[in-house]
């Protein structure tokens, strides 16, 4: 309910990015104003501002411990969750400050979902199961065929349907690594959320398998807006529209991803993408 009405209050559609030229994307779902962030007296990102495309793959490139998943963890208001957890600036999404005081927090989280890296399936419990379980909490199901449709519905968009579709009662750890991602996506997919972020959503998985995540990241673009974090420089090379380089907690440069792999504009990018340090 209060989910609902919070739903109405962030109206939903892309607006126009601020910047016509190279900074920003046309249109922008997520528009992020001089994002700080802590970990108590810490700080992990440092005034970061930045236009997500919306139905673009945006990727976050940058050594480890730059604050890639800090910042993404931003986005959705999970941050704020860790210990010490504190932001500062603005995240407005389709023209509304999701950080504004009236705003829920899980409200934003349904319409942000999240991949982690490790798949983070319910081992013992059912594959339906795994995909049920974040619509079931979040909405009132009449009748068990429209949760069936679902899920089915999300398996197929995540494109493990037909590996799971006689077995949806076997238990999530019957999966392998790649499937179990998969699951994890579909699972992110079903609360039916416009943003999905992806904190290395490959990084545990062999080639073939993460090429198939990054088919059906390129599939979720024609609906979803995508947003991932990434090791590797091909896979963001691959699939995104976008790329972020952070380094230090600041975003270093943000371009068009051609751009940024063939024509970085600063040293240190030009430094990282072709392996002189991190
Ligand atoms: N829960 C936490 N408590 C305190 N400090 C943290 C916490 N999580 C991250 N940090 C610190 O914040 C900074 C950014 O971390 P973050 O995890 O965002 O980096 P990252 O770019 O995602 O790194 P990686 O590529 O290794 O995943 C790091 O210095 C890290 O030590
Ligand atoms: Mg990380």
């Amino acid at each position: 309910m209060i989910n609902n009405m919070l739903g109405q209050n962030i109206k939903v559609g892309a607006i126009d990015g601020e910047d016509s030229g190279q900074l920003r994307p046309q249109k922008c779902i997520l528009t992020v104003e001089q994002l700080s962030a802590w970990y108590g007296n810490r700080m992990a990102i440092q005034d970061i501002s930045m236009g997500i495309g919306a139905q673009h793959i945006t990727a976050l490139i940058g050594p480890s411990g730059c604050g890639k998943s800090t910042f993404i963890r931003c986005l959705n208001r999970m941050h704020e969750v860790s210990e010490g957890g504190r932001v500062t600036g603005r995240v407005f999404m389709d023209g509304q400050d999701i950080y504004a005081p009236q705003i829920d927090a899980v409200a934003v989280r349904r319409r942000i979902g999240m991949v982690f890296q490790k798949a983070s399936v319910f081992p013992t419990m059912s594959i339906f199961g795994n995909v049920a379980s974040g619509i079931s909490l979040t909405r009132f199901w009449s009748r068990r065929r429209d949760l069936h449709d679902v899920v089915e519905r999300s398996l197929k968009k995540a494109a493990l349907w037909e590996e799971v579709k006689d077995k949806l009662d076997q238990p999530g750890a019957s999966l392998s690594g790649g499937q179990q991602q998969r699951l994890c996506i579909a699972r992110a997919i079903a609360i039916e959320p416009e943003i999905i972020l992806m904190d290395e959503p490959c990084s545990a998985l062999d080639p073939i398998s993460t090429l198939r995540i990054e088919e059906l990241m390129l599939e979720l673009k024609r609906d979803y807006t995508v947003v991932i974090v990434t090791h590797n420089m091909q896979q963001a090379a691959r699939v995104s529209d976008w790329t972020g380089f952070m380094l230090l907690g600041q975003l270093i440069e943000y371009a068009r991803t051609k751009e940024v792999f063939t024509v970085p504009k600063d040293k240190r990018t030009e430094d990282y993408i072709t392996g002189r340090f991190g």
